[in-house]
């Protein structure tokens, strides 16, 4: 294994360690009002600190090893999947940060409506490094 495709694989499970705890904690706060949340902060945090630095390694270390990797269809679709996946957590980030300022700014209706554009997003973004990890895997061990 080379030292790209360690700190690749590394990002990937950190990365999906954030989304699986965030999808609990998510869930776990969906039943409290307002003013009693206190995902909001925490899941910009994670995001910030963690999950996005997490993703730029593994988008990094994709591109890097794209240079040599060989024509497989399993991979191409992998690395798809893999793209897919960055660019819809991007997206649910920005979400989570906009969340985030409403939160912050006591603007619940806003609140609302970056909750109901993350949770929709965060479906996609589930799916697609699902995706990409039964790919990457069976190419990994086939
Ligand atoms: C959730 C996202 C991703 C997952 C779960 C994932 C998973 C994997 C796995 C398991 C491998 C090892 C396969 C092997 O080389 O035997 C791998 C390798 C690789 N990945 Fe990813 N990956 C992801 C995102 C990306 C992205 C975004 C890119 C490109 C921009 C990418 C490009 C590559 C390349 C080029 C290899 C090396 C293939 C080779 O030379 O063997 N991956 N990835």
């Amino acid at each position: 294994m080379t030292l790209l495709l360690f700190i690749h694989l590394l990002a990937i499970g950190i990365w999906t360690g954030c989304v699986a705890t965030e999808v609990v904690c998510e869930l776990g706060q969906k039943t409290l009002s307002f003013k009693d949340r206190t995902i909001a902060s925490l899941h910009w945090n994670i995001d910030k600190f963690v999950e996005l630095p997490a993703i730029g390694f593994a988008f990094i270390t994709g591109v890097l090893m794209l240079q040599h990797a060989p024509n497989d269809p399993v991979l191409t679709l992998k690395i798809i999947a893999g793209i897919t996946a960055v660019c819809l957590n991007l997206l649910a980030s920005f979400f989570i940060y906009k969340r985030y300022q409403c939160f912050i700014k006591n603007d619940e209706a806003g609140y609302v409506k970056y909750d109901i554009l993350h949770d929709r997003v965060g479906v996609g973004c589930v799916l697609s490094i699902t995706t990409a990890i039964v790919l990457g895997g069976y190419y990994l061990v086939s």
